[in-house]
C-alpha cells in the first residue's frame, strides 16, 4: 500500500515541479502571466492531494490512520481559509507585506521542521547522521534568518516601523562575525550534536535576520522583499532535504534560485550592489538629515492655475508612483488624459521600475484604468525626451523622481537611476506635504525653479484639474 502510493505520489510529484517550472515561465511576461498562475495553482493542488495520499497510506512517521488525515486535512482547510481571506482582501499596496509575511511562515517552517529533525530518532549512524545534522543546522539558521528578516520587512513596508536604516556601530562586523560564528557551530554540531548547539544557533539566526534587514534603508527594501523570497525558497528546500521530500527540494530551489536572480536583476536597476544589499546594508552611509526638513522655499500652484498650464501645453509627461495608489487617482488620470488627448496635447506616461511598492505597480493601476498601453513608457524610454516637455506632471512619486540620485554622491540613494522630470520646462508635483518620501531622503526637486506644488489628496487634485479643464 505505503509503495504504491509512493509510486502514485512520486509521479504527481514530477508534473507538479514541471507546473511549477511554467508558472514561472508564464511569470515572466504580462502576456502570459494569468497562464503562470493557472499552473502554479494546479501544480500546488496536485501536491498537496500526493501529499493528503502519502499520509493517509502511512508513508510518514505521523499520526497514523484517520487521526492523521483528519489534523493535516484540518490544517489545510485553515491554512487556505486564512489564505483566501488575506488574499481577498488585500489592497495592491498591500502586497509586499503580505509577502513579506508569508516568507516569515516559510522561515519558520524550517526552524521547526530542523528541531523536529534533530529531536525525533532518525537511526541513522557515521557519515549519514553526519550529513543529517548539517542539514538540521543549516535548515535551522536559513529558517531563522528567514523569519525575523520577514517579520522586520514586514514591519517596515507596513509602516509599523521606521524604514530608516538600523546603524549599530560595527555593523558590518556583527553580520561577517555572526556568519563565521555559525560556519564554526556547525562544525561542531557535526561533531557532537548537543541540543545546546541548537539552541545557540537558533538565537544567532534570529538574531542576524533581525539586523540584516533593520540595517536597511528604504530605498532598498524591494530588493530586500526579493531577496527574503529567494531564503524562503532555500529554508524550504532545506525542509525538504530533512522530511525526505523531492518537491519541496525542487520548488525551494526553484523560488530560492529566480529570488536570487530577481534581487540581481533589481539590483542592477537601481545600480546597487548585490553583494552590499545581501550583506544588510554592508558600505552603504546612514541618511545625513531628517528628510521632512531639509527643503529649500517652495512655490505653490492650485487646480486652477495647473488646468491652465495644461490647457497651454503641447507636450504633458505623467510620472506617477506610491501616492497615486494610495489616492486611488488612476481614473481620474486616465480621465485627465483622455481629455488632454481630445485637445490634441501628446501626453506620456514616464514608470520607473520601483515606483509605488512593488514591481509593475504602477502600470497594474494604469491597465485597470484603461489608460492605452502605448503611451505608458518606462523610465529608460522616456528619460532622454523630458527636456523637451512642456509640462510633467508628478503624481504622488517622491523617491523615483529625486535629482539627488543623480547629482549628490553622498546621498543615501545616489546613484539610483530616477526619471529627470527636472529637466522638463514646468513640473507639477501632487503630494500632500514637504514629507520624504519611501527612503527619508529630503527631494531637492520640490525647491527648484521650475517645480510648483499642488497640495493635497491626488485623486482629488486630479478631480478638481478635470472640473477646471471643461472651463479653460
Ligand atoms: P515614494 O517615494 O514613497 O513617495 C510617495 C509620495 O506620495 C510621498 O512623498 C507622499 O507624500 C505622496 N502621497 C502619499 N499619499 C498621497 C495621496 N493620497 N495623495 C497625494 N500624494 C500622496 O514613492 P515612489 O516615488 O513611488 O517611490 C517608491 C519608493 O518605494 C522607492 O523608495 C522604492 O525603493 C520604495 N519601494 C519600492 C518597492 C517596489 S518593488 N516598487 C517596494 C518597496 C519600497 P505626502 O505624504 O506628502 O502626501
Amino acid at each position: 500500500m505505503i509503495a504504491v502510493a509512493g509510486q502514485i505520489a512520486g509521479a504527481a510529484y514530477i508534473v507538479a515541479a514541471l507546473l511549477f517550472i511554467l508558472s514561472l515561465a508564464g511569470l515572466s511576461k504580462h502576456e502570459t502571466s494569468r497562464r503562470g498562475v493557472t499552473f502554479g495553482i494546479i501544480g500546488m493542488a496536485i501536491a498537496l492531494i500526493a501529499t493528503v495520499v502519502l499520509v493517509a497510506a502511512g508513508a510518514w512517521d505521523t499520526p497514523s490512520g484517520a487521526l492523521g488525515l483528519t489534523l493535516l486535512v484540518v490544517a489545510v482547510l485553515i491554512g487556505a481559509a486564512i489564505g483566501l481571506w488575506r488574499a481577498r482582501i488585500v489592497q495592491m499596496t498591500g502586497m509586499p507585506e503580505l509577502i513579506a509575511l508569508l516568507h516569515s511562515f516559510v522561515g519558520l517552517a524550517a526552524v521547526l521542521v530542523g528541531w523536529n529533525g534533530a529531536l525525533s530518532d532518525t537511526g541513522l549512524t557515521g557519515a549519514l547522521a553526519d550529513i543529517h545534522h548539517a542539514e538540521v543546522f543549516i535548515g535551522v539558521f536559513i529558517g531563522g534568518v528567514t523569519f525575523t528578516g520577514s517579520i522586520v520587512a514586514f514591519l517596515k513596508l507596513s509602516a509599523r516601523i521606521s524604514s530608516k536604516p538600523l546603524m549599530l556601530p560595527g555593523k558590518n562586523a556583527l553580520n561577517l562575525g555572526a556568519l563565521a560564528l555559525f560556519l564554526v557551530l556547525t562544525v561542531w554540531y557535526v561533531i557532537t550534536p548537543e541540543l545546546w548547539l541548537l539552541v545557540a544557533v537558533t538565537l544567532l539566526a534570529l538574531a542576524l535576520g533581525w539586523h540584516l534587514v533593520a540595517s536597511i534603508g528604504g530605498g532598498d527594501m524591494p530588493v530586500v522583499v526579493s531577496m527574503l523570497n529567494s531564503y524562503s525558497g532555500w529554508a524550504a528546500a532545506a525542509a525538504g532535504f530533512l522530511l525526505n521530500n523531492d518537491l519541496l527540494i525542487v520548488t525551494g530551489a526553484l523560488v530560492g534560485s529566480s529570488g536570487a536572480y530577481l534581487s540581481y536583476i533589481m539590483c542592477k536597476a537601481m545600480n546597487r550592489s548585490f553583494l552590499s544589499v545581501i550583506a544588510g546594508g554592508f558600505g552603504i552611509a546612514a541618511p545625513r538629515t531628517d528628510g521632512d526638513q531639509a527643503h529649500g522655499e517652495h512655490r505653490e500652484i492650485d487646480a486652477e492655475a495647473a488646468a491652465d498650464l495644461l490647457a497651454g501645453a503641447s507636450t504633458v509627461v505623467i510620472t506617477p508612483g506610491y501616492g497615486m495608489a494610495v489616492a486611488q487617482a488612476q481614473h481620474g488620470v486616465a480621465d485627465l488624459v483622455a481629455k488632454l488627448r481630445e485637445r490634441g496635447v501628446d501626453v506620456r506616461f514616464g514608470i520607473h521600475p520601483v515606483a509605488g511598492r512593488l514591481p509593475g505597480h504602477m502600470n497594474v493601476l494604469l491597465a485597470e484604468a484603461k489608460v492605452p498601453y502605448d503611451i505608458v513608457l518606462e523610465m529608460d524610454e522616456i528619460n532622454d525626451d523630458l527636456s523637451g516637455v512642456d509640462v510633467v506632471l508628478v503624481i504622488g512619486a517622491n523617491d523615483t523622481v529625486n535629482p539627488a540620485a543623480a547629482e549628490d554622491p553622498s546621498s543615501p540613494i545616489a546613484g539610483m537611476p530616477v526619471l529627470r522630470v527636472w529637466e522638463a520646462d514646468n513640473v507639477i508635483v501632487f503630494k500632500r506635504s514637504m514629507a520624504s518620501g519611501y527612503a527619508g531622503v529630503p527631494n531637492p526637486l520640490f525647491s527648484r525653479d521650475n517645480a510648483q506644488m499642488l497640495f493635497g489628496d491626488a485623486k482629488e487634485k486630479v478631480d478638481e484639474i478635470l472640473f477646471q479643464l471643461t472651463r479653460v
